[in-house]
């Protein structure tokens, strides 16, 4: 991370864990974990949807922004099961994951919903964090790029360049997530360029200077320093690793300051 415009974002995704006394109990050791003033990476945390609230009153006072795991593209009306920008806002957040690969996988998430939910979060004022990422069947058949570039660009149809500049990318291979491998800093370091290079040529150069793109995949103490440590890599989305504070700090404190 050496560009001076991109401010290093570290964001926790708790996936469906934690109820709210762990949740509340987590941010609190956060919170208390951080070095004071706090200067380095921005920092976010993912709780699932019922700790929104719970969470959003423990972190008041605290440098840690809130987000939501997913978004539906309405504002509201006969939506059974889903969550609007309206209740994530309502609830605290300031953020919103789009496009998780586990969305893809499991919960029938497409390049084409996740354009809605990206204009639906961007009408809102939330800083979309869209996922995108090859599977590894994909990458052994050389078809990262191709993947990538589908889904960038199915993603970012239809919007205009300063809506580009708010917008983070998290790249996330799905065969490094929850398996312990992370992708190398050379292998992220070149995906990330050329998403980079991708923005660009959907945008501008100034614009794709600007977007922060993050990395999630096995992201753990050890591994974070060399990753930030790349010149397209703006930091990580991070599963299981935030889930205790004493991993989820160290992974901050790796990052150096933008
Ligand atoms: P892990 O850090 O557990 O591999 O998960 C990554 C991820 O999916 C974050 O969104």
């Amino acid at each position: 991370m050496t560009n001076p415009q991109r401010r290093p974002l570290i964001a926790g995704n708790w996936k469906m864990n934690l109820c709210l006394k762990g949740s509340v109990a987590l941010v609190r050791a956060l919170a208390d974990g951080l070095s004071k003033p706090f200067e380095g990476p921005e920092i976010l945390v993912v709780p699932p949807f019922t700790a929104l609230s719970v969470v959003s009153e423990a972190l008041k006072g605290s440098p840690i922004q809130l987000g939501g795991q997913n978004l539906h593209w309405e504002e509201k009306g006969a939506f059974t099961g889903e969550i609007s920008p309206e209740h994530l806002k309502d609830a605290g957040c300031t953020h919103v994951l789009i496009g998780h690969s586990e969305r893809r996988q499991y919960f029938g998430e497409t390049d084409a919903t996740v354009n809605k939910r990206l204009k639906a979060a961007l009408k809102a004022g939330l800083v979309p964090v869209v996922c995108i990422g090859e599977t590894l069947a994909e990458r052994e058949s050389q078809k990262t790029y191709r993947v990538l570039e589908t889904q960038t660009t199915g993603a970012l149809q239809g919007l205009q360049a300063a809506d580009l500049k708010t917008l983070v990318i998290a790249y996330e291979p799905v065969w490094a997530i929850g398996t312990g491998k992370n992708a190398t800093p050379e292998q992220a370091q070149e995906v990330h360029l050329f998403i980079r290079k991708l923005l660009a040529h959907l945008s501008s150069e100034t614009i794709a200077r600007e977007v922060r793109i993050i990395y999630g995949g096995s992201v753990k103490p050890d591994n974070i320093e060399l990753l930030a440590a790349q010149e397209d890599i703006d930091g990580a989305l991070v599963g299981g690793a935030s889930l205790s504070a004493e991993s989820f700090i160290k992974i901050v404190n790796g990052v150096k300051k933008g």
